[in-house]
């Protein structure tokens, strides 16, 4: 979607950037110029993916050991970013934990670990790098990825709902907060974007062809990782730079459809409007 070199030497951190939609992510703002450093729990997994898109787009792609929940982590994530590329410009908060659950069934811990990823490890990354940043008197932007259901929130995903929704206040907070320092906050909720992490948690089994989520969706469809590649791009490069504290949905219109008093309508069938027209008709005067 963007020009050639539209992120050029910028130096972008993404936590869980081995796998899914942080890979996806990565993969554009590589091709787009960028340098990056990919973080998470798993070496081996990032190790793949530092050396597939290295040698995809002769761009440096450093993958960095790193649990987020760990603040001593994300310090070292931070220090080793800054030791191999001198800065970073941007942190894209991408890593999360998630699993369906009825929430009586959740031991305190279940509860926990969720938070402590999505909620925990953002405010963690968020203040070491914004310390940082303060400090070296560095402008910078953060992106976050949350869910619709920051909003809505949803039944059977209550800790990410909760920890989603935390995230988002941290992103309006401190769009506003440290906008004087030169640090933009916005953030992306995705709809239905299939993910191997995703869909084993949320939909494992037969459920991923009992619950097919394109139904929900009024563009019938899921979203392909390009379509969201394209619009975090956007939001870390500099043409986003007057765009402050926005969440922006990309879900095919299907949060909206959930929530519409008389959205279920579309189940009626087109003949049968005449009937519903004359019925409706007949109470002019009553
Ligand atoms: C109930 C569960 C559980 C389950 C784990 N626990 N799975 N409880 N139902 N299915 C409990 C454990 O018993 C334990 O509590 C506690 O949670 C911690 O579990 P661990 O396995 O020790 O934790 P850990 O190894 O750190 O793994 C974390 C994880 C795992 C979140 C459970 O799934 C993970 O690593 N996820 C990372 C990737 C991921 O989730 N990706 C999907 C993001 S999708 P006790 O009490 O027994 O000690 C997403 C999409 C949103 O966010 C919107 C989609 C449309
Ligand atoms: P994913 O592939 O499972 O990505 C999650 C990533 O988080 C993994 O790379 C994982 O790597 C990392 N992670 C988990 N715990 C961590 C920890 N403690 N420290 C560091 N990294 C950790 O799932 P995805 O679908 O691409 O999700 C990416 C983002 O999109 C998430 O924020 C998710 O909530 C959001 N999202 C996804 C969808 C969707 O439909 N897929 C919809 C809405 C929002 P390790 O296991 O190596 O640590």
């Amino acid at each position: 979607m963007l020009k050639e070199d539209s992120l050029k030497d910028k130096v972008i951190v993404i936590t869980g950037g081995g796998t899914g939609l942080g890979k996806a992510m990565g993969k554009y703002f590589v091709e787009l110029g960028a340098d990056l450093i990919i973080a998470s729990r798993k070496m081996d997994v990032l190790e793949a993916t530092a050396k597939e898109l290295s040698e995809s787009y002769d761009r440096n792609v450093l993958p960095v050991q790193c649990d987020v929940t760990d603040y001593s982590s994300v310090e070292n994530l931070l220090k080793t970013s800054v030791d191999k590329f001198g800065r970073v410009d941007v942190l894209l908060n991408n890593a999360a934990g998630n699993f369906i659950s009825p929430t009586e069934r959740l031991s305190h811990r279940a509860f926990d670990i969720i938070i402590n990823i999505v909620l925990k490890g953002t405010y963690n990354c968020t203040l070491a790098f914004g310390k940082h940043w303060i400090k070296e008197k560095q402008k910078a932007t953060v992106l976050n990825i949350v869910t619709t259901y920051a909003f809505t929130g949803s039944a059977y995903v209550v800790p990410s709902a909760a920890a989603k929704a935390g995230v988002l206040a941290l992103t309006r907070s401190l769009a506003v907060e440290w906008a004087k320092y030169g640090i933009r906050f916005n953030a992306i909720a995705p709809g239905p974007f299939p993910t191997k992490g995703a869909w084993d948690r949320l939909l494992p089994g037969d459920m991923k062809d009992k619950f097919d989520l394109a139904k929900k969706v009024p563009l019938k469809r899921v979203g392909e990782h390009q379509e969201l590649a394209n619009l975090a791009a956007y939001l870390v490069s500099d043409f986003s730079a007057y765009i402050n504290g926005e969440v922006i949905t990309i879900d095919g219109g299907e949060w909206l459809k959930g929530a519409g008093q008389f959205n279920m309508l579309e189940m009626v069938p087109e003949e049968m409007w005449d009937i519903i027209e004359q019925t409706v008709r007949k109470t002019k005067g009553s």
